[in-house]
């Protein structure tokens, strides 16, 4: 498959940590994969670049990572820079200015973990949140006028086109097909948002028209709270608005036993730009320099830009070791209920990676 070229961008808090535990393990997986080359640049932007710079990345930023195969990305946000300086400046630019417009968030209950839910097994919660990553409620449309003044005005406009919403349907409805179960959930509020709601709904049943091997159905996003606790079973493939999955998929992750564990693409499918691969669970300040988050989350995400490159068998191998791990429940980090470090975990998916056969 020839070298594919990795920027990785570890960021702020536990992103540094995660990120610096996930290369370890590619490293690992290098080792035992001859025919699997990858080269590494680390961008050491983020938060203290702000500080230093007044820029969380340089101005050129997106022109220095182009070139790149895939964006390795950590966390970005800290306790004295507003989170929104810090994810307009970084995150949301890439994603935007790379038109990542699929944001892929797979949240499967496995073996060794234990969920929240009861009677919940491995298998029955087995779930993909697709994410439209670039328009709807985080467009970045709106503004402020008469800053300041009791009559100040504050407006955050959702924007919804009819190819946005095409484009993330069409990426969700493939996606369903190449699944044992085909099922697809359409998850909006067009009962109480009467515009862009319902051009999603009526946006859906066109695309649906083309995968008729898929099975549909549709939900209004306060009542897939509820589904998603009570009937996991039901569920498979989950297209929702920016907003609706952001929220959507902290419960996934959740439900699926910790937001330790939950890894995301940010994905161009069409391939024009890098797309990006972090873990879900943010700079975690409240835990950063103690040794003890859970590397699972950016583990699972180099398995999804392992299997975005093309090399889909060093990505199960991966996912293999992670799923070892976990099953072996002896050594994990806090947040599962267990003593172990970030390195001790680590140690463990590059140990059962040495071991496996190429
Ligand atoms: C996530 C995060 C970010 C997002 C925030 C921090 C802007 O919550 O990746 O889900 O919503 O994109
Ligand atoms: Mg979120």
């Amino acid at each position: 498959m020839g070298t594919h070229r990795i920027a990785a961008i570890p960021g702020d808090g536990i992103g540094q940590e995660v990120i610096a535990a996930g290369l370890e393990v590619l490293d690992a997986l290098q080792a035992r994969a001859p025919g699997l080359r990858l080269e590494v640049q680390t961008f050491d932007w983020g938060s203290e670049h702000y500080r230093r710079t007044g820029r969380m990345m340089p101005e050129n930023g997106l022109e220095q990572l182009r070139g790149f195969d895939a964006i390795y990305f950590g966390a970005v946000g800290a306790p004295d820079i507003p989170d929104d300086v810090t994810l307009w400046g970084l995150r949301l630019a890439i994603c935007q200015g790379f038109d990542q417009y699929a944001n892929v968030r797979p949240a499967r209950l496995l073996p060794g973990v234990r969920g929240p839910l009861r009677d919940v097994e491995p298998g029955d919660l087995d779930w993909v949140v697709v994410r439209e990553n670039t328009e709807g409620e985080y467009a970045g449309a709106g503004g402020r006028v008469h800053r300041g003044l009791p009559e100040e005005v504050g407006t955050e406009l959702a924007i919804f086109t009819r190819k946005g919403c095409e484009r993330i349907m069409r990426f969700a409805f493939e996606l369903a097909r190449s699944r044992p179960k085909k099922r697809l959930t359409l998850v909006t509020k067009s009962n109480a948002q009467r515009h862009g709601m319902v051009l999603w709904d009526e946006t859906f049943a066109q695309v649906a028209r083309d995968f008729p091997d898929v099975s549909t159905d549709k939900e209004l996003v306060d009542a897939m709270t509820t589904r998603m606790v009570l009937k996991p079973r039901s569920l498979d493939v989950i297209v929702a608005t920016n907003l609706h999955a952001d929220i959507l998929s902290d419960l996934a992750s959740a439900l699926s036993g910790s937001l330790g564990l939950g890894p995301t693409a940010n994905l161009d499918p069409e391939r024009r730009f890098p797309s990006m691969f972090e873990p879900i669970h943010g700079s975690g300040f409240d835990i950063t320099g103690k040794g003890v988050a859970n590397p699972i989350a950016s583990f699972w995400s180099a398995a999804l830009m392992l299997e975005h490159l093309g090399e889909g068998e060093a990505a199960a191998r991966l996912m293999d070791a992670i799923e070892r791990t976990l099953a072996a429940g002896d050594v994990l980090t806090p947040d599962l209920g267990g003593s172990a470090t970030t390195a001790e975990v680590t140690e463990r998916v590059c140990a059962l990676l040495a071991g496996s056969n190429v």
